[in-house]
């Protein structure tokens, strides 16, 4: 019997227990907590996460600053943005939703977004702690990708775990955070050699891929654990994962869904984090 993973459920929950800690934050400093949210482009995929980020502020109390720029915006203007954010007060936290035009150096952008409001994790010096096993402010969908598996007790000492995908945003701090744990981390990626022999080994499966139905029942171990990041169209345009879910569902212990799984624990972890930058708490 395998066990669906409700992330939006666990999302549901975790949004309840932070909005009720962001009122007190209100309540007792008198100050809201600000997100900026910066979407350059028309990117279609950009804009529904951008709303459902701006969606997630309002549910949890954050005070959102939206900055819509359009496609043609210089490299300076958008420089001058982030500056001039980096020393509002009112702002604790920043994320330009990647990916940026092709034009803009996104990693020039990025590195103007001070460590203490770096609400996605991507900076050096998070890393860097992340790296460390110290505390930092930690991507959001590998950090949630945990806090699912921490809500359903799965203990990943000793375990296998294998990440399919070496992505600055979710491969590499997912495999950071799997070793903290304590778990036997593979990170494969598209040069690897023989992926399904590393997958079959998995107690724990991570898909972040970007390929529909990418991960097949014959990839799978019998009573594994799949998680999948995915967030694709399938032959008939229909929301699905990196996991062929029907015919994998069956060899699991537990699996997550596409769409209901990893996508709402992402934004819960964003706001998670705006609420960590500001009261500073369990980071320095
Ligand atoms: N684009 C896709 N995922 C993300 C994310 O987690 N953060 C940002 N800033 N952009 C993204």
């Amino acid at each position: 019997m395998y066990k669906i993973i409700d992330g939006k459920k666990i999302a549901g929950e975790m949004r309840l227990e932070l909005k009720e800690k962001i009122s007190e934050y209100k309540r007792s400093t008198g100050k809201d907590i600000g997100l900026a949210v910066i979407l350059a482009g028309d990117n279609p995929a950009s804009q529904v996460y951008v709303r459902n980020k701006i969606k997630a502020c309002e549910e949890t109390g954050i005070k959102s600053y939206a900055y819509y720029l359009p496609s043609h915006i210089t490299q300076k203007e958008i420089e001058e943005l982030v500056i001039s954010i980096a020393n509002d007060e009112k702002i604790h936290g920043i994320l330009v939703q990647l990916p940026l035009p092709e034009h803009l150096n996104a990693e020039k952008i990025l590195r103007l977004i001070p460590d203490k409001k770096d609400v996605d994790g991507f900076s050096a010096n998070n890393i860097g702690k992340l790296c460390l096993n110290g505390n930092s402010l930690v991507s959001c969908t590998p950090h949630g990708v945990m806090k699912m598996l921490e809500h359903e007790n799965i203990d990943l000492r000793g375990k296998n775990a294998v990440v399919i995908g070496r992505s600055n945003i979710v491969g590499r701090p997912m495999a950071m955070l799997l070793i903290n744990a304590d778990a036997t981390v593979t990170v494969c990626h598209s040069k690897t050699q023989n992926l399904k022999e590393h997958c079959v080994n998995a107690d724990v499966l991570i898909a972040a891929i970007g390929k529909a139905k990418f991960v097949t029942s014959d990839m799978v171990k019998e009573g594994a654990v799949v998680i999948d990041v995915g967030m694709n169209r399938d032959e008939n345009g229909k929301l699905c994962g990196d996991v062929d879910f029907e015919n994998v569902k069956q060899k699991c212990s537990y699996i997550t869904p596409v769409p209901g799984g990893v996508g709402p624990m992402t934004i819960t972890m964003l706001m998670y984090n705006t609420y960590l930058t500001a009261t500073g708490a369990e980071i320095d």
